[in-house]
């Protein structure tokens, strides 16, 4: 029995199907025939793509295909001041994000591309006030210890841990002082981790950028946090109270809030170093 079905009494032969399909499952003869289905990605791009709903999938609800519609547009002017106007945030309000603004987070986070359509992105909120206080805590302390070890080395360190020494021994020296400068008194952040595979990491960083970009359209302030994920990396601690599974990694972080203060001016930046060929 096959997984996915092309009702000849509805296929009109238009090919949109065969031209779209990643995996090139569908071959176009008298009638369109699918053929090795099992290397489908169960990207439901046949489905969404045929004008005559005469593809069915075993494993995709026909149910949950949203009509698209009408698109709707935004102009490229508005979209390159949208990009270039975001801005990391580390000075937030004391204020909670709403469940529901954050799961619209998670659905921008969610829609991200990942290789092969294997969505293997999995996602841990923090924002009991507790927790966020204790991983932040935990991380300030692992860095601390870090830089002690760093600075007991008899070995000159490369220059790009010289440069990172300050910021790791702020860290610690502030959360010391009862202040948090590695998530910066953010009221939560999201973590992303994924079972460690060829294109996992990658995954992550999308759909952590999808986030941010979603984050900022919904006015919320945000920072990637590499902080987080270093101390991540070293610390099980740290894993277990994110509840990041054995054999998962932690490839990304954002902090969130409401932002105290507003940007008035957009940076410039250094000029891209591009080749034409
Ligand atoms: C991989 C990565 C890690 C980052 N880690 C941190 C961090 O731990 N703490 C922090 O305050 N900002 C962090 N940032 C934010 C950068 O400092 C920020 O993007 C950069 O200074 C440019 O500023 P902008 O985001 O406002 O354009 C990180 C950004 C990236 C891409």
């Amino acid at each position: 029995m096959s997984t996915i079905r092309v009702d000849p009494e509805k296929c009109i032969l238009c090919g949109r199907c065969v031209e779209t399909c990643p995996a090139h499952l569908f071959v176009m003869n008298e009638t369109v025939t699918v053929r090795e289905e099992e290397h489908c990605i169960e990207c439901g791009h046949c489905i969404a793509i045929c004008p005559e709903d005469a593809i069915t999938h075993e494993k995709l609800d026909a149910m949950e295909f949203e009509i698209i519609g009408e698109r709707k547009e935004i102009s490229p002017e508005d979209m390159m001041h949208f990009l270039r106007s975001r801005r990391s945030c580390r000075v937030y309000l004391d204020r909670e994000v709403p469940r529901d603004v954050v799961e619209q987070l998670l659905l921008a986070g969610r829609y991200a591309p990942t290789a092969n359509n294997s969505q293997d992105v999995a996602f841990t909120v923090v924002q009991n006030p507790v927790s966020v206080k204790k991983v932040a805590r935990m991380a300030a302390e692992f860095f601390g210890q870090t830089v002690e070890m760093l600075e007991s080395s008899p070995e000159p360190l490369p220059p790009a841990l010289q440069k990172n020494l300050r910021g790791m021994r702020m860290n610690y020296e502030l959360a010391l002082q009862g202040k948090d400068r590695v998530i910066r008194g953010a009221p939560m952040f999201i973590v992303v981790h994924a079972s460690e595979s060829i294109s996992s990491q990658a995954n992550c960083h999308y759909a952590l950028l999808q986030m941010v970009l979603m984050a900022e359209a919904l006015g919320l302030g945000n920072c990637i946090n590499g902080y987080m994920v270093a101390a991540a990396e070293y610390v099980a601690e740290i894993r277990a109270e994110l509840g990041v599974p054995e054999g998962s990694r932690v490839y990304g972080c954002m902090t969130l809030g409401y932002a105290k203060h507003r940007f008035r001016k957009i940076p410039p930046r250094r000029e891209a170093a591009v080749q034409w060929r």
